[in-house]
């Protein structure tokens, strides 16, 4: 079998005192297209060997003056991946056994024929190609399982970050409202107030600026659990807008400093898939994408990114820069796995072999265009789900209107949760709270009746789900009143019952409004 490899990689060191041996092998090179460097001596190799690194070295035994297994020894020290073919005279087998001792790879007896020169060098090349490969896998498996660890991590400490968060939210809603009604109360009571109102109105303006700031984690941690979901459940609707403005968010470091960001959006149906890997296939994209322009002018660079329709309910996102551009003869190797231009360290080269792999996945494709100078265009094509589509759930109708003051139950095994969804609601309806989902079954067993009900998806003893199980079978009209809150979307047993409860399910933490108007239409 013929070896294979690729012969733009790597470089070729020949060493002979003799220009016609030299031409020879030189010309056996060129026809392969494989780059080499020609010495005659063993110092000239030397300083080769300084200014660049090789794949393989063919070494005569005989040099003049220093000897070709002296410059053996010196280059297995000191590039120890260059493979060595060491040629000998015919006859010496000593010398050949002596050159493998040392570290050679192979050696070759002269005069040698042109087929042998070829297929040895070949050989060489290819075995060189292989452990670099391998090396390369071996980095970019330890760089996925940090990346691993991180998510791991990351999907942890978005959970812990929940439930304080929705408190914290919640009480911020809550001092909100209040505060401003009670600066107002004291300044009307007494002039001498006014100062005191003075810095309750100025506590206001703090208290605004602090919700604000947990509005925008409670973003963020909704952010990176698109990332974190792990992906073995890949049938869901997934909202593309969504998914690109939240990947966006994870690269604005990346792009801001690179590029302006130019938004062109249509509204496009949904896709079925994963969002996490559609968020892994638009941030590849993105981060190629600002990692082709140099940074620092920001203002003369552009990153468009574009979401239309296409005929056949499909839909286009594309990712266009005005970056270097990409070599047309790079073209056609660009979604192999490990083509990298970056320098090591930087770019392992697996990203758009990732993205492939994705777009396959979903049944799309993915199309490049590009001019060197110019810039860049990827256009991903993924098919849509047709608005028609039947959504297998069960839900709540949901109308925004005012609403009867509710009797509202809340079960959150964590306290500050429950009291301050209490405070929060308290001018609406009367709420109760406790923490455990036993509370909610004794309750409704001895006859108690909610307008709604507020579960805890993961409570220790009874889950949120266990105890929607129950009321279905003892009361089954108030089972039709249960809203549920979940911190944890990331198990599969919590993913598949949020699915067919979408409509009745909040993420923590959540916005004050949306439970608000989920209670409204519960309430009636
Ligand atoms: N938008 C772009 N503009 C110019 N060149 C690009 C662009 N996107 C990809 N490329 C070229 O394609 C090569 C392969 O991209 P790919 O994303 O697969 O790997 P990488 O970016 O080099 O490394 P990483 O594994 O970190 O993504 C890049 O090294 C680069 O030469
Ligand atoms: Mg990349």
């Amino acid at each position: 079998m013929s070896p294979r490899f690729d012969p733009s990689r790597g470089c070729v060191l020949v060493v002979d005192d003799e220009a016609s041996v030299r031409y020879v092998i030189l010309r056996v090179l060129e026809d392969l297209g494989v780059r080499a460097v020609e010495a005659s001596t063993a110092a000239e190799a030397r300083a080769a060997a300084q200014v660049e690194r090789f794949a393989c070295a063919l070494i005569d035994k005989n040099l003049i003056g220093e000897s070709g297994l002296e410059l053996l020894r010196w280059l297995r020290a000191e590039q120890p991946a260059c493979l060595a073919v060491v040629m000998t005279a015919y006859g010496n087998l000593e010398s050949s056994i002596e050159a493998l001792r040392l570290g050679a790879w192979d050696y070759l007896l002269k005069p040698f024929d042109l087929d042998g020169l070829t297929h040895r060098i070949g050989r060489a090349l290819e075995q060189h190609q292989l452990a670099e490969d391998h090396e390369r896998l071996q980095g970019s498996v330890r760089q996925s399982d940090r990346l691993i660890s991180l998510g791991t991590l990351a999907a942890g400490i978005v959970h812990e970050l929940n439930n304080p968060l929705t408190y914290v939210l919640a009480n911020l809603e809550y001092l909100h409202r209040e505060l401003p009604r009670a600066t107002a109360e004291v300044q009307e009571a007494q002039r001498a107030g006014d100062a005191l109102g003075a810095r309750l109105q100025r506590l206001t303006q703090v208290l605004t600026e602090t919700r604000d700031g947990a509005e925008r984690m409670r973003q963020l941690v909704r952010d990176v659990r698109t990332f974190a979901r792990p992906d073995e459940d890949a049938q869901r609707s997934v909202d593309v807008r969504a998914a690109l403005e939240a990947t966006l968010k994870m690269a604005s470091l990346h792009l801001r400093q690179r590029a302006q960001l130019e938004r062109d959006y249509e509204d496009v149906p949904p896709v079925r898939g994963s969002e996490a890997k559609l968020g892994q296939l638009l941030l590849n994209l993105l981060v190629n994408a600002a990692q082709a322009i140099p940074p620092g002018n920001p203002l003369e660079h552009k990153v468009r990114v574009r979401l239309a329709r296409a005929p056949g309910e499909r839909v286009v996102i594309e990712v266009q820069d005005t970056g270097c551009g990409i070599a047309p003869e790079h073209l056609p190797r660009l979604f192999q796995p490990f083509f990298t231009t970056k320098p090591a360290g930087q770019g392992t080269g697996l990203g758009l072999s990732i993205c492939k792999s994705i777009v396959d996945e979903l049944g799309g494709s993915l199309q490049v265009s590009s001019s060197v100078g110019q810039g860049t265009t990827f256009r991903v094509e993924l098919p849509g789900l047709s608005a028609a589509a039947p959504q297998k759930r069960e839900s709540v109708v949901v109308m925004d209107r005012s609403t009867r003051r509710g009797r509202v139950l809340v079960a959150d095994d964590d306290e500050a949760v429950g009291t301050a969804l209490a405070r929060l609601l308290e001018r609406e309806h009367d709420v109760e709270a406790v923490t455990r989902g036993q509370q909610v079954l004794a309750a409704v067993e001895a006859g108690e009746r909610y307008d709604a009900i507020v579960l805890d998806l993961q409570m220790p003893d009874l889950t949120g789900m266990d105890v929607f199980a129950r009321l279905q079978q003892v009361a089954p009209e108030q089972a039709e009143r249960v809203l549920f809150v979940t911190a944890d979307t990331f198990s599969q047993g919590v993913q598949a019952f949020t699915e067919r409860h979408a409509d009745r399910v909040l993420e923590k933490p959540h916005h004050a409004q949306s439970l608000k108007r989920l209670l409204r239409a519960v309430v009636g």
